[in-house]
């Protein structure tokens, strides 16, 4: 295992009927501006819970968050923020609402000129207002790290940053959320939340067993329990199982003392960026051919995941190997999700738009960082 420091400091308030703990998590002279999205929280009565929770908070609203998050409206609330002199942000809503809650925390107190920096500089953030969070999808693990993914749409970049400062200081998870989201949301959230946890296993064996069994643990009860929540939206203990294993899945403990290899998130961002395709989605397509492309360096691991996993004992290593990588498809596509390029009509000027700017970039991914532009393009061709 790998040398590691490891600090979590999001506190997590977690099960039934929760969300009228937020009163308590918050400073009593707060001046909070409450972000949410399209208005799902407004259907689902979530919205309510929180402004009876808080009625006797100074409270503004800033509404409108868009799935895969706008950096101009973050800066839109950045303004408010400024205006209002507002000292704390209340997140209401899936990952999209608050990773721009993120960027709007540092972005208001960002005095470096424009905050796209912190995305296409990765300029480094030296404050931020404080953030909590009530959580209404499970599947981003936004809830208990320090990450955002915002998309310029002036230039169709979907990019990432990453900070302490922007940990929420508590995140609200009551599964009862789960109840109202649609089967396409649900079938996101479990394959979003199993490609987090295979971005940090399936590299190279470097000793870890306990960090190799966390995560396994959470696949396997993404495979038995996601299916349930699907199945009956009012399952109770499926939901809860489903939300702590999304949020176990990215708060970095599986990441400690071991490689990563984020490669599928960095394609997928492309795809959603050039194509508006669902996040998870993007990942459901092009994970099975980042196995195959990378089946000779992730040999031991993808052996170890398709025995532990999916019980493969029998063939020949290549055998083994495609087998498992099958087995990942069905998976996906048992929930709903397609995992062919053409399904989401997806071109091969697409797959040059991202080799090019990959290129641009000077893009090297994966655990040994020899995925480029070039591998990319093969990466995506053997998904059309
Ligand atoms: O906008 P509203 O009206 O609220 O509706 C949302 C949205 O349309 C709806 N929804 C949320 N909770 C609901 C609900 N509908 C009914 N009942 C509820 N309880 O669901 C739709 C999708 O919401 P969104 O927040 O976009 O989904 P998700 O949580 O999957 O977030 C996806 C975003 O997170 C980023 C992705 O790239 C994408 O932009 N990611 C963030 C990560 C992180 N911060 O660590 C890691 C991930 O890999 C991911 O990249
Ligand atoms: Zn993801």
């Amino acid at each position: 295992m790998y040398n590691f420091k490891y600090k979590n400091p999001t506190k997590i308030i977690f099960g039934k009927g929760t969300i009228s703990n937020v009163a308590n998590e918050i400073p009593a002279k707060a001046k909070i501006l409450m972000t949410y999205g399209g208005g799902s929280i407004k259907k689902t009565g979530v919205y309510n819970q929180v402004k009876n929770a808080l009625k006797n908070f100074e409270l503004f609203e800033f509404g409108g968050i868009e799935p895969n998050p706008h950096y101009e409206t973050c800066m839109k609330a950045v303004e408010v923020a400024k205006k209002e002199k507002i000292d704390f942000l209340l997140s209401v809503g899936g990952g999209s609402v608050l990773d721009a809650t993120k960027l709007i925390a540092a972005g208001t107190l960002y005095k470096n000129g424009d905050p796209w920096k912190i995305l296409s500089e990765k300029d480094r953030i030296t404050d931020a207002l404080p953030i909590g969070a009530i959580l209404t999808l499970p599947a981003t693990g936004s809830e208990m790290n320090g990450n955002a993914v915002i998309t310029k749409n002036a230039t169709q970049e979907k990019l990432a940053f990453g900070s302490p400062k922007v940990m929420p200081q508590f995140s609200i998870l009551d599964p009862e959320c789960v109840f109202t989201l649609p089967d396409r949301q649900v079938a996101n959230g479990i394959a979003d939340a199993f490609a987090h946890v295979m971005e940090q296993y399936l590299t190279f064996p470097v000793n870890s067993p306990i960090q190799d069994r966390f995560a396994e643990s959470i696949l396997i009860t993404l495979i038995e329990e996601g299916p349930k929540v699907l199945a009956n939206r009012s399952d109770y203990e499926a939901a809860a199982n489903l939300m702590w294993s999304a949020t176990m899945a990215l708060n970095g403990l599986i990441a400690v003392g071991v490689p990563q290899d984020w490669t599928t998130h960095d394609i997928g961002h492309e795809l959603t960026a050039f194509c508006g395709i669902d996040h998870a989605r993007t990942l459901a397509v092009v994970f099975p051919g980042v196995m195959n492309m990378k089946r000779d360096n992730k040999k031991d691991k993808i052996i170890q995941y398709g025995k532990r996993i999916w019980g493969i004992n029998k063939g020949t290593d290549n055998e083994i190997i495609d087998l498992t990588i099958q087995k990942t498809i069905d998976f996906f596509e048992s929930l709903g999700i397609r995992t062919k390029l053409s399904d989401y009509d997806v071109s091969e000027h697409i797959i040059e738009r991202i080799m090019n700017r990959f290129k641009e970039r000077g893009t090297k991914m994966g655990e040994n960082t020899d995925i480029d532009y070039i591998e990319t393009g093969a990466i995506l061709k053997s998904r059309l």
